[in-house]
């Protein structure tokens, strides 16, 4: 069961509870005490000061007093674990899954949808001014997604023994430790994915130490079982209308899709240019990105397998810098800076950057746009991954006018 106190954000007008005596003792592990939350760190911890220490809690809001137990102490902070909420704020309400708190998959079902739409749009635009240098203006608001729970279409389940129970635990990685929580269900992924787990769960793995991935194929695309796809169906028409927005706007003839995995973008934004190219490391995916494209009328493009950074300067090469647009989707990781440096210094007269993680983006952006090189038109984030930390975001750049000569 979950560790959280009993929600109360659903009543009407929750009785405000007085807050316990807070005498602040000193800060030790251990040490338990009432906080006002100040703020909302990026991935989703609230904020709140002991004396002149901040200290971060999860599954907390802005605005809320809480009773916590301090469980880690560093110089600078320290983290709490949550006992109670003892006034919380409007945007509280229940979350739909037993395990939310527990399970390390989900952070923010304690907060209603839009709250989270908006915390997440602060919290790239304070990435963006941070790591990326950029003014807040660059950040359109979040576009939800249709379909809030029962959206994901990928998972993990791991198994781990526990030597307690004397058996298997079968489910997600827990919040606090490296543990597995055994979990039945998962809220936020599609319903055909629950009737995996229970056939997982039923069928269970013979000892523990195994990572299952379970998969809904997306419906008129090819994807080998351990090639990339976007793990929210229910999204891909937002992401795809961006993309073919910015392209449209920025009137490149050619595209060159880096990191395509199976040509997603691609072939979803063909019909706006002459022609395309598909770089991708995952070989499988290439076949694939190649029967996609057949299979979906895309006659114009090619795909090449290979590492993006060791590709470019010769896709890059094929089409003159200042009718392409390059799109790029790395891993996590986000670009090598090689990749970058070329980018600057090839010109194309568009970069369209989509990435899940806004802080490497945030850091590649800068390269790019430093000293004059592209200037960042738009972020636009798209909420893939509801009721976790996680957001994908897509960015318009464009060449910036050459400076005068001398
Ligand atoms: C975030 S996925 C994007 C896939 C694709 N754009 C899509 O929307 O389905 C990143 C892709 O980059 C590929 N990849 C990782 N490192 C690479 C590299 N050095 N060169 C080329 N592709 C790479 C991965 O195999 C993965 O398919």
């Amino acid at each position: 069961m979950s560790s959280l106190p009993p929600p109360s954000g659903a009543q009407p007008e929750p009785p405000a509870v007085a807050p316990a005596p807070n005498p602040m003792a000193d800060p030790v592990v251990g040490a338990r005490g009432t906080l006002t939350i100040v703020d909302i760190a990026f991935g989703g911890e609230g904020v709140g000061r002991w004396g002149e220490l901040a200290v971060f809690v999860p599954f907390v809001l802005v605005g809320e007093d809480v009773e916590v137990e301090l469980v880690e102490l560093k110089k600078r902070f320290a983290r709490a674990r949550l006992l109670r909420v003892l006034r919380p704020a409007p945007e509280r309400v229940t979350p739909r899954c037993r395990y939310f708190g527990d399970c390390g998959g989900c952070q923010y079902q304690h907060m209603d949808y839009a709250m989270q739409l908006r915390m997440k749009h602060k919290q790239i635009r304070d990435l963006f001014q941070r790591i990326g240098g950029f003014t807040e203006a660059v950040v359109a608001p979040v576009i939800p997604c249709p379909q809030p729970y029962g959206y994901r279409n990928r998972i993990m389940i791991r198994s781990q023994w526990d030597k307690f129970k004397q058996g298997l635990n079968i489910g997600f990685i827990r919040a606090d430790n490296r543990l597995v929580v055994d979990i039945e269900d998962c809220q936020i992924a599609e319903p055909a994915l629950n009737e995996q787990i229970r056939h997982t769960r039923a069928h269970p793995p013979p000892k523990g130490g195994i990572k299952v991935v379970l998969r809904i194929p997306p419906p008129g695309w090819e994807v080998p079982h351990d090639s990339f796809f976007q793990n929210n169906f229910h999204s891909l028409a937002d992401l795809v209308g961006v993309a073919r927005g910015f392209l449209q706007a920025g009137g490149a003839r050619f595209l060159v899709d880096v990191y395509c995995g199976v040509g997603f973008f691609g072939i979803e934004m063909a019909n706006l240019v002459e022609r395309f190219v598909g770089v991708e490391l995952d070989q499988l995916a290439i076949k694939s990105a190649r029967r996609n494209a057949a299979a979906r009328g895309a006659a114009n493009g090619e795909f090449v397998t290979g590492r993006a950074e060791e590709q470019l300067p010769a896709l890059l090469a094929r089409f003159s810098a200042d009718a392409t647009c390059v799109l790029i989707d790395p891993p996590r990781t986000g670009c090598l800076p090689e990749s970058l440096a070329l980018l600057r210094a090839t010109r194309p007269r568009q970069i369209i950057y989509v990435s899940c993680h806004p802080a490497t983006m945030a850091r590649d952006l800068n390269l790019l746009c430093a000293e004059g090189g592209y200037e960042l038109v738009l972020v636009v984030p798209v909420d893939n991954f509801p009721q976790t930390q996680h957001v994908e975001c897509i960015a318009d750049l464009r060449l910036a006018p050459a400076a005068p000569g001398p």
